[in-house]
């Protein structure tokens, strides 16, 4: 295969670029459409129609209160837990309605989920991270040893806690728990994973290791990505769905974006830093 000029600039260009103006190349692993989300009265999120696909970085970008978060927690279900929240359309999950999909826990084991500040558990580093496999019945301690490693590995953290599994999560730098915090979603081997705004409160240098493990884990997994920087979503993102007030106003190839060719005057000036 021939690669594009700019394909160095971006991974995910060569086939985002060519993807994004022709017929899918394969079915997406998640296919959203009709999307609205109330809570209450108040509309959060209307007629949004996106296919993501696999083992692609998927970024959404947007100003305040665009919806980006509501569209994350509509996927994982999680209006189960807010009583105003009401969804409404079609989400489909590697070919199932999420809704049917038998219990949360099934679902999350699929979708993993990190929000904006690291959620630690009041567990030891190693058992933050050995939790759900334990609940899927891992017992052996081998061989939790090796999911630990792993997924520590994967969220390059293991080389700076490796020496102090045993102590609490919640004694980590804020950097490493959102590190942590990527190594317990991997601990479930989602196939999805939705990322928002995980570097709200990380430092730059760690927001760069970081995005250099999303890099690696799009090989195995594929990515939503709501972020509020978005040379974030051009660093990393095959494309880019750009949301405001409520609608998706636009989607396309990241560098397509970048380059001039976006097609919404909003999505100009929101990219131009003109508002949000
Ligand atoms: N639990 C809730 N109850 C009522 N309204 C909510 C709730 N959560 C979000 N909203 C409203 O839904 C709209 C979309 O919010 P959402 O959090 O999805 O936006 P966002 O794009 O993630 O914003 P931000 O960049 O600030 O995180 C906003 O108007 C917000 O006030
Ligand atoms: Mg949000």
């Amino acid at each position: 295969m021939v690669n594009p000029p700019n394909s160095n600039a971006n991974p995910n260009a060569a086939t985002s670029a060519t993807a994004s103006a022709s017929p899918l190349p394969s079915a997406p692993l998640l296919s959203v459409r009709g999307l609205a989300i109330r809570y209450g009265a108040k509309v959060a999120l209307q007629g949004v129609d996106i296919d993501i696909r696999p083992n692609e970085i998927f970024g959404i970008i947007g100003p305040a209160n665009a919806g980006k978060t509501s569209f994350l927690r509509a996927i994982n279900r999680m209006d189960e837990f807010v009583p105003s929240m009401r969804v409404d359309g079609n989400i489909t999950f590697a070919g199932r309605d999420v809704r049917t999909i038998r219990n949360l826990y099934a679902l999350r084991s699929h979708i993993g989920v990190v929000f904006p500040l690291p959620v630690g558990l009041p567990l030891s580093i190693f058992d933050n991270v050995a939790l759900s496999p334990r609940l899927r019945g891992r017992r052996q301690k081998a061989d939790l040893e090796e999911i630990v490693e792993r997924c520590l590995r994967r969220a390059a953290l293991w080389d700076e806690v490796k020496d102090r599994l045993q102590t609490l999560g919640s004694l980590l730098s804020g950097g490493q728990q959102q590190r942590l915090t990527i190594a317990r979603a991997l601990s479930q081997d989602p196939e999805l994973l939705l990322l928002d705004e995980f570097s709200i409160a990380v430092d730059p240098v760690t927001t760069m290791r970081i995005e250099e493990v999303l890099k690696e884990l799009r090989q195995e997994l594929t990515i939503v990505l709501v972020t509020n920087l978005v040379q974030q979503a051009r660093r990393l993102a095959a494309r880019t769905a750009f949301f405001l007030g409520g609608r998706c106003i636009e989607i396309a190839a990241t560098e397509d974006l970048f380059s001039g060719g976006a097609k919404d005057q909003r999505t100009i000036d929101y990219l131009e830093g003109r508002f949000g």
